[in-house]
């Protein structure tokens, strides 16, 4: 009760009992505007506050993305947005329809599946780009905010026509010179190019940037200076960015510092960057989980870095602030061919996620294979990881909807440089059309994904769009089968870093972790409870049974849970040394198909985007031989085991 008279006639002070019963229960408060400095967003809060006092209800302040097309016969079109960044999708998708030349809705509504749609630019102050593969950064060179951003609202419009509002604009290995003065007023013409097209702009920090740009003797998350340091950037940040996201953090981790580095744990850094945050708004701290040791011990067979998610999250799941969100990697390595979902995705019920996935292909050919990758994600969205017994897809607990989470979602790593092609390949650029619309809604068709990406960008050609479907949805089966079967990962350089082309000698013998374990008799890693790593037994009860035995183990992911001979049968009845050699020559032969069915589209599309596109699949068809005979000798040097077909080996 305020008494002191400073609300004067705005106590809203409780109705009676008898009467506030009467009153209807309101579930949620949609605010048609985000924008805190709108008068909207003002008229939402006080709902929000003058509900809580007078009718004693709690009620959940939410912007909704969502539109509303209305386009009866012969009457103007009604494109209606729950808020300004719907209507700009609603804008979008009307124009989608014009374009595919398909009937106009006489009433649809959308609405996102999340909240959060977020995109990460892995791009350096210098103007490289870590995993890029498509030119230097359309942000940054010379350690600067570059002074022409036409390439940045260019992005920003691609963005926002696939319903992405949000990205982290700098690389997770982040370079504390971000945060100087004359950075900082880029980061402001960075955000304002942005702001038009619904895209709000977060950052990436460097741990101990206390230390190295403040002067500070430490960064010690519980230290007085430290906390207070934080505050003055971030409030410097914000008078630059005033709806900045937040920060997106990478401790811990590859040799980063962190929280650990210090004594505390992953919560007590998580919060001090969260309480900064608190006093500017809706920011939110995008805690990443990919936090591991990479100089483990390979001798010791329990040793797993699967399992380090879980080990440094589990126990902390109460102790993160509201507006810490924790940064999961669809799978427990990192980024691979094929991976169960992570099984950190099962043991966060009150701090809230966003799943990370990477657009770039980073292990997956880097834009000179094509893969589409959809189906991959599928595969995530899909899972059922039955926590507390309970349905719990994947997709639900993402969208927020499994524990009730306000604020969750996805993000996914987007190197896009300043090649004209964006990402180095036309049809890559698939990739992020299908991000956006995954984010959206997580069930749509991967064919109708893809088929209505082609006609966008190539045209309603019947045999170009079912050329281009064709191609695209055999792509990572494909690619699955000449570089990493049955769970092993993509068996590509890791010790170079390069993470490209054949090499499954360099996945053990080393601290990464990416360990296959093959020997002349046997392959895969024992991440079984009973002689493993116990890795199976982090998932839920009705999972963890499913991989621990190898019978109930599907065939994709055999490896990836358990340690066989190479003579080991699987369900479709052939050894696993011959299903590799089988696969890889399987894979290779459809990867020479690509250049062939692209040659059909000659004349019914541009000679510039044919020929580009010609090229990149002939070198594919090549180096889909080279994986395929360096994978298959190198096994077949290992364990002695002819081929079947005579095939290996005889070259
Ligand atoms: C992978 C990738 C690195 C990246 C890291 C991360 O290991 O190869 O370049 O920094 O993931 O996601 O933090």
């Amino acid at each position: 009760v305020n008494e002191t008279g400073l609300d004067g006639w705005l106590r809203y002070a409780a109705l009676p009992d008898e009467f506030a019963s009467l009153r209807p229960q309101y579930s949620a408060i949609i605010s048609l505007t985000d924008s805190q400095s709108s008068p909207i967003f003002t008229a939402a809060r006080e709902l929000q506050l003058g509900l809580s006092k007078i009718l004693s209800q709690n009620i959940s302040l939410e912007t909704k993305d969502g539109y509303c097309l209305v386009c009866k016969n012969g009457r103007a079109a009604e494109i209606i947005g729950q808020n300004d960044r719907g209507a700009l999708y609603g804008a979008f998708e009307f124009l989608r329809l014009l374009s595919q030349n398909q009937p106009l809705p006489e009433m649809r509504i959308s609405n996102p599946s999340a909240p959060i749609r977020w995109v990460n630019q892995w791009d350096n102050l210098d103007g490289t780009i870590e995993r890029g593969y498509a030119g230097p950064s359309i942000f940054f060179a010379d350690g600067h905010v570059l002074d022409d951003l036409t390439r940045v609202q260019q992005y920003a419009r691609l963005l926002a026509s696939v319903g992405l509002n949000g990205l982290i604009v700098n690389n997770v290995n982040s370079n504390y010179n971000l945060l100087n003065p004359f950075n900082m007023q880029g980061l402001a013409r960075i955000a304002d190019i942005m702001r038009p097209w619904g895209v709000r702009i977060g950052i990436s920090l460097y741990f101990d940037t206390p230390k190295e740009l403040g002067g500070l003797q430490t960064s010690d998350p519980l230290d007085r200076n430290v906390i207070a340091w934080w505050e003055d950037i971030t409030s410097e940040l914000y008078r630059h960015v005033p709806d900045m996201l937040g920060y997106l953090i990478k401790a811990n981790s590859e040799g980063q510092p962190g929280p650990l580095t210090y004594g505390r744990t992953l919560a007590d850094g998580a919060n001090m960057f969260a309480r900064a945050l608190q006093p500017h708004g809706d920011g939110v701290v995008m805690y990443r989980a990919f936090v591991y040791n990479h100089h483990l011990d390979e001798s010791n067979w329990k040793n797993d870095r699967a399992n380090a998610a879980v080990e440094y999250f589990d126990g902390l799941d109460t102790q993160f602030e509201d507006n810490v969100i924790i940064q999961i990697k669809y799978g427990p390595i990192d980024f691979q061919i094929r991976e169960p979902p992570s099984p950190l995705l099962a043991h966060l019920r009150k701090t809230p996620i966003i799943l990370e996935l990477q657009v770039t292909q980073e292990y997956l050919g880097q834009q000179d294979h094509i893969v589409y990758l959809p189906p991959l994600w599928k595969t995530i969205f899909d899972f059922d990881l039955h926590v507390d017994g309970q349905k719990s897809l994947v997709r639900d607990v993402v969208s927020g909807q499994r524990f009730n989470w306000s604020r969750s979602g996805y993000a996914a790593v987007v190197n896009v440089g300043n090649d004209p092609t964006w990402l180095g390949s036309h049809l890559a650029m698939a990739n992020l059309y299908a991000y956006g619309l995954c984010a959206w809604d997580p069930q749509q068709s991967e064919v109708d994904i893809i088929q209505g990406w082609a006609q966008l960008t190539f045209g309603l050609n019947k045999a170009v769009v079912d050329t281009i479907t064709n191609i695209s949805m055999a792509s990572w089966p494909t690619y699955e089968n000449y570089s990493g079967n049955l769970g092993i990962q993509t068996l590509c350089d890791i010790v170079t870093h390069c993470h490209y082309g054949p090499s499954p000698a360099a996945q053990d013998g080393n601290g990464w972790g990416q360990w296959t374990r093959a020997d002349a008799r046997s392959i895969g890693m024992d991440r079984t409870v009973a002689t493993g790593t116990g890795n199976s037994g982090q998932y839920p009860q009705k999972v963890a049974d499913r991989f621990e035995c190898i019978d109930t183990t599907p065939d994709e992911l055999l490896l990836w849970f358990h340690h066989v001979p190479y003579t080991h049968r699987l369900k479709s009845g052939k050894t696993v040394i011959q299903h590799f050699y089988d696969a890889h020559y399987a894979g290779a032969l459809v990867a020479q198909t690509f250049a062939q069915q692209w040659e059909i589209l000659r004349g019914l599309i541009d000679d510039n985007r044919f020929d580009h596109m010609a090229f990149r699949l002939q070198y594919q068809a090549g180096h889909a031989l080279v994986w395929r005979d360096s994978v298959n000798n190198f096994y077949y040097a290992k364990c002695g085991i002819r081929d079947e077909l005579n095939r290996v080996g005889n070259h």
